[in-house]
């Protein structure tokens, strides 16, 4: 018996893969993280399914559902918001699975910075001007961070920053990206992207604080960087007419002229 972890996506009940879906609609046990994993995406559920949320239970208790599920036959559905790479604790579950021998597959999900960035319609990767996004978080009540992986370090490589679980901590976010940012770089919020009653503000940093809006707390991703402005970048190459490339040779003596799909 096995137990199925499954990115259950941001929110959206159609953004869940249809692996997850369907392996949902296989589980007669469902664990989900009631938090923030919509109640649609339960629809999926067989109907006398045993469906549990994990919200108030500790680890203990979790991993003696899910013992007990596979001890009687059953496979068990393990849904947690967004993907389970990022903040899903999926982490330590898989530790105790591996120590008491329950099997164990990973489905991914949709990242909740992937359905922001679609939300705005934005690439958070331009050319020459960012090549990298950085997911990241402040500290929490529950969490600190480890030494190096500060604002301002992350700040100084000028990437694209998808900041989650920070919300409420504003001030210090615009405090320490101003200095490498500047005031006038674009800042977008997304709060609950992809529910129904999904938000989004854009401002600068500078003006991040004074464009908040009443009520936008918790499931918000704050995005920083110079790309989110989606303007004063060039082309890739990707695409560009004289760019002598394996799927486009420019001349008969390209490296790539012989080459056939499939050779390599
Ligand atoms: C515990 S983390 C879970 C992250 C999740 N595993 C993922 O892949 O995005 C929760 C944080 O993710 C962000 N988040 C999750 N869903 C979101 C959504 N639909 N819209 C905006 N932010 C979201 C928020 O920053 C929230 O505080």
């Amino acid at each position: 018996m096995t137990v199925h972890f499954i990115g259950a996506g941001p929110g959206a009940p159609d953004l869940l893969t249809l692996r997850g879906r369907d392996l949902i609609a296989a589980c007669p046990v469902c664990l989900y993280a009631g938090s923030l994993v919509p109640a649609a995406v339960l629809d999926h559920c067989p109907p006398d399914a045993r469906v549990i949320n994990t919200a108030p239970m500790d680890l203990d208790t979790i991993i003696a559902e899910m013992r007990a599920a596979t001890d009687a036959g059953h496979d068990v559905a393990r849904l947690h918001s967004g993907d389970l790479s990022v903040w899903s604790a999926m982490g330590e579950q898989v530790r105790r699975l591996k120590a008491l021998g329950i099997a164990f597959t990973v489905t991914p999900g949709v990242p909740s910075f992937a359905a922001a960035a679609a939300t705005l319609g934005a690439e958070l990767t331009l050319p020459g001007i960012a090549q990298s996004v950085v997911l990241t978080r402040t500290p929490g009540r529950a969490s600190t961070m480890p030494g190096g992986e500060t604002l301002t370090n992350f700040a100084a490589t000028g990437a694209t920053l998808a900041i989650h679980l920070s919300i409420q901590n504003l001030p210090r976010v615009v405090a320490d990206l101003t200095p490498a940012y500047g005031a006038d770089c674009p800042v977008a919020v997304v709060y609950r992207a992809s529910w129904p009653d999904q938000r989004v503000i854009r401002a600068t940093l500078a003006t991040l604080q004074a464009a908040m809006e009443d009520g936008i707390e918790r499931t918000a991703l704050i995005l920083v960087g110079r790309a989110l402005a989606q303007s004063g970048f060039d082309d890739s190459k990707l695409y560009a007419a004289e760019y002598d490339r394996r799927y486009r040779p420019q001349t008969a003596d390209s490296p790539w002229a012989s080459w056939r799909e499939g050779d390599d």
